[in-house]
């Protein structure tokens, strides 16, 4: 397991963020951090698992990959925290040497089914694995945390219903102490530990939570608790007020967010980071991500269909392989299937942010953002 060299008096933050440009509210730049420089926006597909599913780490790198994001719940209960710190940490247990960000356990605690109970001190639950019980503290989740070793690393976090009011002030005041204890446990000089804005969609509860966090000065901020099925007008607002109040000069990250419409419009509200699983998701499931819509691989209508997933893609899968192909794939049960689409969802991916940061550096991220929304307006039935 990790240990600190002893000396904590000197903290210089591990991760530098800088900003390159402004275009209205959207921000294009660079998060410097112990593995690398991650150009901002910046979205990071999931390895929840320490893997992101069917694709390896050369894969990742050749695709653009810039930042991973791997879960410390599941990390925890499988292999351990403290196996993989004995083999020399997440980077080179997963074989990827670029920029990791773990994701604290409380929103994947919170989502378990079964026992779950959560008090001022920490959060007791059962394991969806075989039942057995586990008790997550604010200094466990940061030992744990430390041991995986991230580059950026969050708060343990309760994650509310959204539009519950009273829960969500209860669950306010509990976020708010689990991060001071974040902050006071937190050892690793070489780690970025970011708070957790939380509140649903209550403008008063964010505010408060945005304000405290900042007092406690963390070197980013992530915005926990949205695009949890409230309506998309009250995410906008929320972020709208984020943009706001969090400070301008350091990293923002969005958690759990989404699709090609929810990054354009995040970023237009200040946003430089995202995460979300759906990219690999749908792809095992035969759906193919384009910027004009989504194709269902597994429909009979590309049985015979010649063309790539999309003509104007550069991903290796559009460079060989045909829908028709994709589709018998998907229709027999070949993993391939998966990976392949996968591959392709994941460059659809990078390719828009990097689209969307060149957009931002060159001044004409308005006429981005309106193309993006003009080709969503055509898709809505
Ligand atoms: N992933 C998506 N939303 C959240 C959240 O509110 N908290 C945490 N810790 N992770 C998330
Ligand atoms: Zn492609």
């Amino acid at each position: 397991p990790w240990q600190s060299s002893g000396d904590e008096t000197m903290r210089a933050e591990p991760i530098r963020f800088t900003l390159l440009a402004r275009d209205g509210r959207a921000r294009a730049g660079f998060l410097d951090t112990p593995h690398g420089r991650i150009p901002t926006p910046c979205f990071a597909p999931v390895g929840t698992q320490g893997a992101v599913k069917t694709v390896p780490a050369w894969d990742l790198e050749a695709l653009g990959a810039k930042l991973i994001l791997a879960n410390t719940y599941h990390l925890y209960l499988r292999p351990g925290d403290e196996r993989i710190a004995r083999l020399g940490g997440l980077h080179r247990f997963m074989g990827w040497d670029g920029p990791i960000l773990t994701d604290s356990g409380g929103f994947q605690i919170f989502s378990l089914q079964g026992l779950r109970e959560v008090d001022d001190d920490g959060v007791t639950f059962r394991s969806h694995l075989d039942g057995s019980l586990h008790r997550f503290t604010p200094e466990k989740a940061i030992r744990i945390q430390e041991n995986l070793g991230a580059d950026l690393i969050m708060c343990l976090d309760e994650c509310p219903p959204p539009l519950d009011y009273d829960y969500n002030v209860r669950a306010l005041e509990r976020t708010h102490r689990w991060a001071e204890r974040c902050r006071a446990a937190h050892t690793r000089p070489d780690q970025a530990l970011f708070g957790i804005v939380q509140g649903g969609v209550f403008e008063d509860l964010r505010t408060r939570s945005a304000r405290f966090l900042i007092g406690l000065d963390f070197p980013g901020y992530a915005i926990g608790g949205l695009s949890v099925g409230e309506p998309k007008a009250l995410t906008y607002r929320v972020l709208e007020l984020m943009d706001a109040l969090l400070p301008e000069e350091k990293p923002r990250y969005l958690m759990g967010v989404g699709t090609l419409l929810d990054f354009v419009e995040a970023v237009a509200r200040g946003v430089d980071l995202f995460d979300c699983v759906m990219p690999t998701r749908v792809a095992r499931h035969g759906t193919a991500i384009t910027r004009t819509g989504r194709l269902n691989l597994r429909n009979a209508l590309y049985a015979e269909d010649p063309r790539p997933i999309d003509e104007t893609c550069g991903c290796p899968t559009c460079g060989r392989f045909s829908r028709a192909y994709l589709r018998h794939l998907f229709n027999v049960g070949e993993p391939l299937a998966m990976y392949l689409t996968t591959l392709h969802n994941l460059y659809t991916m990078f390719r828009f942010m990097e689209d969307m940061r060149q957009a931002i550096l060159e001044g004409r991220f308005a006429e981005f953002r309106a193309a993006v929304l003009e080709a969503h307006a055509a898709l809505a039935p």
